[in-house]
């Protein structure tokens, strides 16, 4: 039997532990991030058959610019394989993917073949796959700001009018709900620019599990969890 989703529209996820999983092999770091990719296909594979309508992968941080050369590359190379060879199985599954990130950072044919894919899977209405990508939440809500500024300067707007409803709909994830479930694998227990402003109201679920290890039961699990809180956004 399969896990039923009830009210959990929206899992993101910090996918941590690929570095970690490697070592403990004695194995290079790249093995890791290539084992933490499989797992991404196969997460996305279960989240769409258990009724997920929005999952969010942080796949790289604006911070994750400062790794050594040779890992970012590393990273990138798996991005370019990953944009390339998943648009079938997002068609048969139906999975519109989308990306969200400072997309100016990364290299041109990453971002050709994103949009690409963006466009591609536009149509899809099973589940929305949101894959953050030179993302950084902190620069997410200073570019909404510096827009909000520009407005009001040219008067398009009153300050006053300015609310949460404005503010949310220039943020890279104007067009999905917020998260209602965040996971982050590997026993770190922090949020590292992720996501700051639409976690508002988010439940969390810290696994110890490392990424390339975390499967479709892990999954499940922490969904029978989530199941069973009480979610009461500030009131009694
Ligand atoms: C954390 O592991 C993971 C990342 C920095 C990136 C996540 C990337 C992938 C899962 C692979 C590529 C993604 C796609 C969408 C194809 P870490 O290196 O921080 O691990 P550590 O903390 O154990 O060192």
């Amino acid at each position: 039997m399969t896990t039923k989703t009830g009210n959990l529209q929206h899992i993101a996820i910090i996918m941590d532990g690929n570095g970690r999983w490697a070592k403990k092999r004695g194995l290079l770091r790249s093995v890791g991030h290539k084992k933490g990719a499989e797992t991404v296909k196969e997460i996305t594979r279960a989240a769409g058959e258990m009724g997920v309508k929005y999952l969010t992968l942080y796949a790289f941080s604006t911070e994750n610019w400062q790794r050594p050369a040779e890992e970012v590359e590393t990273l990138m190379g798996l991005l370019r394989e990953y944009l390339k060879s998943d648009l079938k199985e997002l068609q048969e599954n139906g999975v519109r993917i989308i990306f969200i990130g400072e997309r100016s950072m990364l290299p041109a044919d990453i971002v050709e073949s994103m949009s690409k894919l963006e466009e591609e899977t536009a149509g899809n209405d099973k589940m929305t796959l949101c894959i953050a990508l030179s993302y950084g939440s902190r620069q997410e809500i200073v570019q909404a700001a510096r827009k909000i500024a520009a407005l009001a300067k040219q008067g398009d707007i009153d300050p006053e009018e300015v609310d949460a409803k404005m503010f949310a709909g220039l943020l890279y994830t104007k067009d999905i709900p917020d998260p209602d479930l965040v996971i982050r694998t590997s026993g770190e227990q922090r949020v590292s620019n992720y996501l700051l402003w639409q976690i508002a109201y988010a439940e969390f679920y810290f696994t110890d599990v490392l990424w390339p290890d975390f499967d479709r039961k892990c999954l499940e699990d922490i969904i029978k969890n989530f199941n069973a809180r009480e979610r009461r956004y500030g009131k009694i």
